[in-house]
């Protein structure tokens, strides 16, 4: 019988922030049994990959050091440019068989050379085509050996025990694709971080859309540094007080400028999703990452893609009864706490 483990931590270095979140698997559901978060130095992780591993690791050995984790076994995450997601179509065959053959079968629709290639598949639907033939519709995720073993290393070095890597937008399916009552048609979840931005369609949680984009909110940090002539910490606190088409400052020009290229990235994901599966039942957009605080947001992309969209809480669906955090503070939270927790619900699967 195979043993499932009843607590699983997951563990995301991200950008700007490590966040680290530890799940429990009881008689009562699934509970959030521990969480936390460092902010790293700049430039140590750039776009969700990491440049400076004896660095980050540093940040995430203090962080475990004040959450008091019940382990050292942990989940980690991916999310860059060094990671590719694909829809790729073969013949229906046995999941085992896929993942033997898979190696062989790919080359052609990833950019990685398959020999430096961690490969992993999803299996999104089965149908027949024309010709009669059982196809399978895959999403099959490759990523640089390399990249990953950076990550692994920080977690060794921080001395963790990483026993397995996920890609960041599953997580955030696997945390976020409950949380709202099954509505008709896909429903989009869009994890902006402060370098990378995940963006996942699913169908009842199956992922029918995965994209990553190397675009964040540090983005709109820059920007008014720049355009104010201000240090990035400046830069940061006006960002937090500015609202997005609120213009009649320059912190509100510039935020409402960078908000409307993040905006247009995502309506443009949105449209090749719907181009690429003819698909048009979109549901609504759940918003979360660090990114989705910025005030005004939700308006802005609603109007634009004509879609309802929310900031997207994890507590509702996974609570944390023994926290001493108010129902409003873990609200405020939750949206940063999305991946993390979503790599641990992986470990409990
Ligand atoms: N209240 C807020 N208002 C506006 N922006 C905010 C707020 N809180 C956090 N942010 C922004 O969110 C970003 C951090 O988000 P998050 O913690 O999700 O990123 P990350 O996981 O470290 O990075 P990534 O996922 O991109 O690799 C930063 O750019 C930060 O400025
Ligand atoms: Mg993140």
């Amino acid at each position: 019988m195979i043993q499932v483990p009843s607590s699983a931590i997951g563990v995301d270095i991200g950008s700007r922030t490590i966040t680290v979140a530890e799940v429990k698997s009881g008689r009562g559901g699934t509970t959030v049994t521990n969480f936390g978060g460092v902010e790293l130095p700049r430039d140590v992780v750039r776009e969700g990959e990491i440049l400076d591993p004896p660095a980050v690791a540093e940040a995430l050995r203090e962080l475990v050091g004040t959450a008091k984790l019940g382990g050292k076994r942990v989940w980690l995450g991916i999310a860059n440019q060094r990671v590719v997601v694909r829809q790729v179509d073969l013949p229906a065959m046995e999941e085992k068989e896929l993942r033997a053959s898979l190696r062989y079968q790919i080359q052609e629709y990833i950019p990685i050379p398959v020999e430096e290639a961690e490969l992993d598949v999803h299996v999104v639907s089965d149908y027949t085509a024309d010709d009669g033939a059982q196809m399978q519709r895959l999403l099959l995720v490759a990523g640089h050996r390399d990249m990953i073993s950076a990550h692994v290393e920080v977690a060794n070095l921080a001395g963790l025990k990483p026993i397995g890597v996920d890609l960041n937008p599953f997580a955030v399916l696997r945390a976020m694709g409950e949380t709202s009552p099954l509505e008709q048609g896909n429903q989009v979840l869009v994890d902006a971080g402060a370098g990378v931005t995940n963006i996942v369609v699913h169908e009842q949680g199956i992922p029918t859309f995965v994209r990553i984009l190397v675009m964040g909110s540090d983005q709109i940090t820059d920007a008014l540094a720049t355009g104010m002539s201000v240090a990035r910490e400046q830069a940061e606190v006006a960002k937090r007080t500015a609202v997005v088409g609120r213009t009649a400052d320059v912190a509100g020009r510039i935020v409402t400028e960078q908000a409307d290229a993040f905006v247009d990235e995502v309506r443009s994901s949105l449209d090749y999703y719907q181009a690429q599966t003819g698909s048009s039942g979109l549901s609504g957009v759940l918003l979360t990452g660090g990114g989705a605080l910025l005030a005004g947001l939700t308006d802005r992309l609603e109007t634009s893609i004509r879609l309802p969209v929310q900031v997207g809480n994890p507590f509702p669906r996974w609570p944390a009864p023994d926290t001493v955090y108010s129902d409003k503070d873990l609200a405020g939270v939750g949206p940063s706490l999305v991946t993390a927790i979503g790599l641990a619900l992986g470990g409990l699967e």
